[in-house]
């Protein structure tokens, strides 16, 4: 039998190119020797307060986005997170048994809501709503960028403590976290993470920009002193826009190494902003190939399958917990 994975993304923001090369290229090239499932985690989203009318459409456009970079409905199952009942009723059981101290202990609740009482209640618990995604699947693998790393502890150490005290209902989920892409940077700053979020607009190429818009952001984007094109974390914005090019064009490190040598910023960026717009054509024009009825009968299949893998592990826990 193949293994599991299972993967999400929020439909809040635009997707940009770093969510595109730490998460959904992996999802797409694993899909062939795994059972996949990949959700749309509106649940998550609503950590923050959202237009009902925008998180619609977002979500719509979110499932569009996984289809357009190639997941493929015949193999993988792809589904709406609150079409499936079973993800917020194990995220209260969950909940019982998750310490407050190791919620307060996660980076992102750090920097979005600690410290501030108006911050929701959500956006604490967060981190066990991923866990529940995860855990209802019985889940081997799980292909995220590097930000999401803590919280696949967090589901790690949760399904240790629920099968050491109540006895085994989960599988220990194992992250995927790519050698090169796990954590794309802002263009404008490169201490940052590219993150949906950002004010700044230029610091993300979004998967759905026109050619011009890409090619000014890369024009823009910062350098490091010296003149040097290499992979060098002590340069961070050449190396992470050398990064973006060996993803885009799927080179090896000596073949750009190679490339660009003796080249100097302005000819290395031109050819960046090339290949980027190359890498996003053949996505940007499958975006558009799905219409709403053949959107709704994926994700209605989807979450028929996913529901019921996630009933029966909801009702082993709920029986090992004498919830019956
Ligand atoms: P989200 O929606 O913020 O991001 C989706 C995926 O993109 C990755 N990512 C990046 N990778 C490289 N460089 C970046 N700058 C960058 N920014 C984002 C993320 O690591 C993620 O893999 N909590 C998750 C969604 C989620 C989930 C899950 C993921 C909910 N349940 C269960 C896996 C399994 C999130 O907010 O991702």
């Amino acid at each position: 039998m193949k293994k599991r994975i299972f993967s999400g993304a929020q439909p809040t923001g635009e997707l940009h190119i770093g969510n595109y090369l730490g998460a959904l290229k992996n999802w797409v090239a694993l899909q062939d020797d795994y059972e996949a499932f990949y959700c749309i985690v509106n649940l998550h989203a609503i950590t923050l307060p959202q237009d009902p009318n925008s998180l619609r459409e977002k979500t719509l456009d979110l499932a569009r986005i996984y289809l357009a970079a190639g997941v493929d409905p015949q193999r993988s199952t792809i589904f709406i997170q609150s079409d499936v009942a079973e993800h917020a009723e194990l995220t209260w059981v969950l909940s019982c048994i998750s310490r407050m101290g190791e919620l307060e202990r996660m980076t992102q609740f750090k920097d979005k809501g600690k410290g501030n009482s108006g911050a929701g209640v959500g956006l604490f618990t967060y981190p066990v709503l991923m866990a529940s995604d995860i855990l209802l699947y019985q889940t081997d693998l799980v292909p995220v960028g590097q930000d999401q790393k803590q919280h696949l502890e967090l589901s790690r150490d949760l399904a240790e403590r629920f099968n050491r005290d109540y006895g085994v209902a989960f599988k220990i989920p194992e992250p995927y976290i790519p050698k090169a892409g796990a954590s794309i940077k802002s263009l404008q700053d490169p201490a940052k993470k590219m993150s949906k979020s950002d004010e700044n607009l230029n610091g993300s190429i979004f998967l759905l920009d026109d050619a011009d818009t890409i090619t000014k952001k890369i024009k823009r984007a910062v350098t490091d002193s010296g003149t040097e094109i290499t992979f060098d974390e002590s340069r961070p914005a050449i190396n992470n826009l050398l990064t973006i090019y060996q993803l885009v064009t799927d080179k090896t490190q000596d073949e750009c190494l190679a490339q660009f040598e003796g080249k100097g910023y302005g000819q290395f960026k031109g050819e960046l902003a090339e290949a980027t717009v190359e890498f996003l054509r053949p996505f940007q024009a499958r975006v558009k190939d799905y219409d709403d009825d053949a959107l709704s009968r994926i994700l209605r299949t989807g979450a028929e399958k996913a529901r019921s893998i996630a009933a029966a592990t909801l009702s082993d826990v709920y029986a090992k917990m004498g919830l019956r």
